[in-house]
């Protein structure tokens, strides 16, 4: 079967592209508006995209009124946000801070989460996710409803029971989600997780 993309609206082209783009990396991003209000909200448009410089992408829309939604907004007047990463444990929590709350709600209170200070950026961290990482506002690309936002990665901060003798992260141990078509989700643990050493060239 070929899909012709044109004979779809956009919405089916969504359920398309998020049913075959799998699985998806959520960054939870908190922010601070302009009026000192803590917001968070998940993202599963997300990848890492360089690393000279550290750079990574969220892709944000905009709410039923139009209005760009609050993380995007808050991007925009403050330049500063963080990525912090969802576990097993904070799954409930993150759906939570999915829903669409005025501006003027802290998502932290809703969904009962800690914000803990950052080191350089004003957005506060999520104390319950064991891996955040502080940006600055790198680029704003808009593309019709959607916000590209690129962001310069400042500060990486790690749990330290999650890392390897060498010093890095052990992914098997963080119990990371990530995101499939619809409603549905995958967990990265060590039974389903292998290692694919390259092969030799000659
Ligand atoms: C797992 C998950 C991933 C999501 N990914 C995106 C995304 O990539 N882009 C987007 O605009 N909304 C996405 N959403 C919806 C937003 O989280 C939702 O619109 C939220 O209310 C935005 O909050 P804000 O207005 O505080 O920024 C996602 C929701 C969930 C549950």
């Amino acid at each position: 079967m070929e899909i012709d993309i044109k004979s779809l609206e956009p919405k089916q082209i969504y359920k398309l592209m998020t049913s075959i783009i799998v699985p998806r990396p959520i960054a939870w991003v908190s922010t601070v508006s302009r009026d000192g209000i803590y917001n968070l909200a998940p993202f599963s448009y997300f990848a890492g995209i360089s690393s000279d410089p550290p750079l990574l992408l969220i892709s944000v829309g905009s709410k039923e009124t139009k209005e760009k939604k609050d993380t995007w907004q808050n991007i925009e007047d403050t330049g500063e946000f963080v990525v912090n990463i969802v576990t097993k444990d904070t799954l409930e929590k993150m759906n939570i801070t999915a829903l669409p709350f005025d501006k003027e709600v802290d998502e932290f209170e809703k969904a009962g989460l800690t914000p803990v200070p950052s080191s350089i950026v004003k957005a506060p961290r999520v104390k319950e996710s064991p891996v955040n990482i502080e940006c600055k506002r790198f680029e704003i690309i808009q593309i019709g409803k959607m916000g590209i936002i690129l962001g310069e990665v400042l500060k990486v901060h790690v749990k330290e029971d999650i890392l390897n003798e060498k010093g890095y992260v052990d992914t098997t141990k963080l119990e990371i989600i990530g995101r499939l078509g619809g409603a549905n989700y995958c967990l990265v643990s060590k039974e389903n997780t292998f290692e694919l050493r390259r092969p030799d060239k000659r």
